[in-house]
């Protein structure tokens, strides 16, 4: 979902970097063969955490929600040339997908692709990182955060999607919506912590940066 208006959202991408071929491809396919293609980061989103990686140049990306594939190649553009980028999905039935562009791309051999949910998956990890980019299971979300916090460098920042949860986080909360409540309890959470510096974006369906000092 988004909160800007359609005129001037078309504005806003005739104006900005246009999404690569491959991503161009990526993105079709997954509208015409994937279940809810709504989960894809898109092409304005898409060009914001690559500007955003690119600026951060990291050595080592974590993602938690890979579908297929859409944002880790635009998170992986920012990479060092020995860089790494972790993604997992508990969704085995995308791997394939994922994996063929993954396979296409030039960071094929930078990509490390997990099947497994996170929640168990991260604590394994022995690696820090300099980006995070949180995407998976709305109700998980602070224990991805309380889980890759102490892996991350200084410097590094954590990218959360879709914080404004298309604006419900405003809204009179239904006591059974679990997602609404989660997220509204992670945004508290991050505006609080001392150890990042945190900024709300309304992009698309919101997307927060926190910086860790
Ligand atoms: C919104 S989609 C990710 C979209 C992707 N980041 C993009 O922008 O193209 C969320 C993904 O999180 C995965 N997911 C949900 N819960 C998970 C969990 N506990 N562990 C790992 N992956 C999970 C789902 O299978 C789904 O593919």
């Amino acid at each position: 979902m988004s909160f800007i208006p359609e005129i001037i959202e078309n504005y806003i991408s005739n104006h900005t970097q246009s999404e690569p071929k491959l991503l161009q491809e990526l993105n079709k396919e997954t509208w015409q063969k994937v279940l809810n293609p709504r989960m894809l980061s898109g092409s304005y989103q898409g060009r914001v955490l690559s500007l955003l990686s690119k600026l951060i140049h990291p050595k080592t990306i974590l993602e938690i929600g890979t579908y297929t594939g859409y944002s880790a190649l635009c998170l992986a553009e920012g990479l060092r040339n020995d860089g790494k980028l972790i993604t997992i999905d508990k969704n085995e039935e995308l791997e394939d997908f994922s994996k063929k562009y993954f396979q296409k791309s030039t960071y094929k051999n930078n990509i490390q692709q997990i099947i497994g949910n996170a929640v168990e998956v991260i604590p394994t990890l022995n690696n820090t990182f300099d980006l995070v980019f949180i995407d998976a299971d709305k109700t998980n979300y602070a224990t991805y955060f309380d889980l890759v916090i102490d892996k991350m460098n200084t410097g590094g920042i954590i990218i959360s999607d879709n914080v404004l949860w298309s604006g419900k986080v405003v809204e009179k909360l239904n006591p059974k919506d679990k997602d609404t409540k989660a997220i509204i309890s992670y945004n508290k959470k991050l505006a609080k912590d001392s150890r990042i510096e945190t900024v709300m974006l309304p992009i698309r369906d919101g997307l927060t940066v926190s910086r860790v000092i």
